[in-house]
């Protein structure tokens, strides 16, 4: 869709959330933003207020069916949604969760997260044809690594969700795009001691991701030499995969 006018932003509170609130934010543009942090999400609303838009944050926890439901659904009564991201998701350094429950919380945040916040809108976009859904999984949704094993499933989970969902409501004139960042500059990778090769603000991603959803691309996967090494990934035998991945950190505690 090239000029959403109401966009609905999950993890809008930090990183690419962020700055995808704020890529979006101009006068006559309508903003709902939700992070987990009251105070962050409440920040992020007032920077899109000072750049023209209309905006409210809401801190909610997108694991939570029911609350994420209520959420979605009053932000699309009060200014019907044209275009959603469901961005909002966690790794094992900022799942804020015991050791053990790492892996759960992951799934329960990128996955039914994702489906609690677009499931909702799915009948309506159908009814009224016409709205826009993008899912961000990430490059490493293309094989399950070592120290990312809930990580990685989680992003394939989405990544396959909205491949299919794309094809489903295409006939409805719904658009769905999957997003697959490389290494972006957040609080998700500020701890990370290992490299991260073609590592990017998260201006730059958003403005990639805005530029791909304006064009209805099915897949926005950046920077292109680190989705072409995630296409290899695939391709190549586990053998080698288990040699290479045996210098990676261990960082999941699931
Ligand atoms: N950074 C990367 O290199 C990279 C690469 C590929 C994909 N991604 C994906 O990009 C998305 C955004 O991540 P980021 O890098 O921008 O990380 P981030 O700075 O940690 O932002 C994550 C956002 O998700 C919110 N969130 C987390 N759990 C939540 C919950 N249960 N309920 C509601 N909101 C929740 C956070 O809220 P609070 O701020 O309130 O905690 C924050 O707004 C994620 O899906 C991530 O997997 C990131």
């Amino acid at each position: 869709m090239r000029d959403p006018r109401s966009i609905l932003i999950t993890g809008a509170s930090s990183g690419i959330g962020a700055a995808l609130a704020r890529a979006y934010a101009a006068p006559g543009a309508t903003l709902h933003l939700s992070g987990r942090d009251a105070a962050r999400t409440a920040a992020i609303a007032e920077a899109c207020r000072a750049l023209g838009a209309y905006a409210d944050g809401r801190a909610l926890d997108i694991a939570d069916r029911a609350t994420t439901a209520a959420w979605v659904e009053a932000c699309d009564n009060a200014a019907p949604v044209d275009l959603v991201i469901a961005n909002a998701g966690v790794s094992s350094a900022t799942s804020g969760t015991a050791e053990g429950e790492v892996a759960r919380r992951i799934i329960a945040t990128n996955v039914d997260g994702v489906l609690n916040t677009v499931q909702p809108l799915i009948p309506r976009f159908r009814e009224r044809r016409r709205g826009q859904v993008a899912i961000v999984s990430s490059l490493a949704a293309f094989r399950g690594y070592r120290g990312g094993a809930a990580y990685c499933a989680s992003k394939a989970a989405v990544r396959a969700w909205g491949e299919g969902l794309r094809g489903d409501l295409a006939e409805y004139g719904v658009e769905v795009s999957v997003i697959c960042p490389g290494f972006v500059t957040t609080r998700m990778t500020a701890g990370n001691a290992h490299p991260m090769p073609l590592l990017m603000s998260a201006e730059r991603a958003a403005c990639i991701i805005k530029t791909g959803l304006a064009r209805d691309k099915a897949r926005i996967a950046f920077p292109l030499p680190m989705y072409l090494g995630a296409l290899l990934g695939i391709a190549l035998p586990g053998w080698i995969i288990d040699r290479a991945q045996r210098r990676f950190p261990l960082k999941e505690r699931d």
